[in-house]
């Protein structure tokens, strides 16, 4: 071939890779050896990749698939407010389920755990209740954690110090846990109270790390869906009933906090620690029907550790639970509230039906006459 023949590079990469020298092909073209050595360099390149290379199964191509999509985390908030969505649309659902049943059905309300400082003999007769009572739903109705190092008001222990998703880590899981063995068949969810509003300001306050942060607190209390969660909204609306967190704290919480929804319709409230109660008849053509607000009383030690400097606001607390039942239709609803009384050993106790519950944590002492002895 002459010098100046316009040769096929490809073919000159074929016949290099067929065996021949860059020698020979240096005669055969006319190209020096360093052209040839430089158009096989570039051939290779050229051909790699432009080689579509076969993947070698749909599991990574899959996995390819992934790796090049945007990620929802791209947006957190977004991320957050799709959880939330999702959750309040799985509680809507099995609200709605409950209803077309056509039977009555209960919520059982806890509120103000405070957590750490919460009081574990009321979770160990809140357990109780959850087994005997069997509730669809249990609602947690905000301030279940403390997040009182984020508190701004006046000094206190553990103001500052310590890591905010400690306590939520170590207790949220065995609560949340022992109610749902306790009553298999409901649903948990949990609202915000004015505590988890500290953290959430202080997410506002640092953007920086605010997201990601919010972000694995969401994890955290969602224990994998065993909690439905309401970011940051504080209250529920059921058919005929209220479920908030509550802002009102007078000795009249109850009958003030019905007057701030119009007073229509059965309200329960957390916030204040303590039982208030106001019932309300709303008279209709046909029937007169009861109206009932109520603050629901607290889960928390009383006092808790991050108010032993003001001591004036606990005497009147009170540990205790609510119950909400959902007559068939929804129409009705009915109210009744658990005091936890203390006793002189210490315990807890409350009547449920006709049955005292005591707050005495499970006997797991064992027989020993059943031990096996050492041989001598
Ligand atoms: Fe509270
Ligand atoms: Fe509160």
């Amino acid at each position: 071939m002459g010098k100046n023949a316009r040769v096929d590079h490809s073919i000159i990469y074929a016949d290099f890779n067929a065996g021949r020298t860059a020698q020979q092909l240096s005669a055969a073209t006319g190209y020096t050896i360093p052209s040839i050595q430089r158009i096989i360099r570039q051939q290779r390149v050229k051909q790699t990749t432009d080689t579509v290379i076969p993947f070698p199964d749909e599991t990574a191509r899959k996995a390819i698939e992934i790796l090049s999509a945007p990620t929802e985390a791209e947006d957190i908030e977004a991320v957050l407010e799709k959880h939330a969505l999702e959750d309040i649309r799985l509680l809507d659902s099995h609200v709605k389920q409950l209803q077309a049943a056509g039977k009555a059905w209960h919520i059982l309300v806890i509120a103000d755990h405070h957590i750490p400082d919460h009081e574990e003999r009321a979770f160990r007769l809140h357990v109780q209740i959850a087994a005997k009572l069997k509730p669809a739903l249990i609602v947690h109705l905000g301030d279940a954690f403390g997040f009182d190092m984020l508190s701004r008001f006046p000094p206190h222990d553990r103001k500052g110090r310590g890591d905010v998703f400690q306590p939520v880590h170590q207790y949220w899981n065995p609560i949340t846990r022992s109610l749902a063995i306790a009553a298999p068949q409901s649903m948990q969810m949990l609202m915000g109270g004015n505590h988890e509003a500290w953290f959430e300001r202080f997410t506002d306050e640092h953007p920086e790390v605010g997201g990601s942060l919010e972000l694995d607190y969401a994890n955290l209390v969602r224990q994998n869906g065993r909690v439905k969660w309401l970011n940051r909204l504080q209250e529920y609306t059921l058919p005929n009933l209220i479920l908030q967190h509550g802002t009102r704290t007078n000795v009249h919480a109850a009958k003030a906090a019905l007057e701030d929804i119009g007073g229509y319709m059965t309200q329960g409230q957390g916030h204040v620690h303590r039982v208030t109660k106001w019932v309300k008849v709303a008279r209709t053509n046909q029937h007169r029907r009861i109206v009932i607000s109520v603050s629901v009383p607290c889960s928390c030690k009383i006092p808790p550790s991050y108010t032993s400097r003001h001591f004036k606001d606990t005497p009147n607390w009170v540990n205790g639970c609510a119950v909400f039942t959902i007559m068939p239709g929804g129409d009705e609803v009915f109210e009744n509230e658990y005091i936890y009384h203390q006793r002189a050993d210490g315990q807890l106790a409350t009547v449920f039906g006709a049955e005292m519950l005591t707050s005495e944590p499970p006997d797991i002492r064992y027989d020993r006459s059943k031990l096996k002895t050492r041989a001598a």
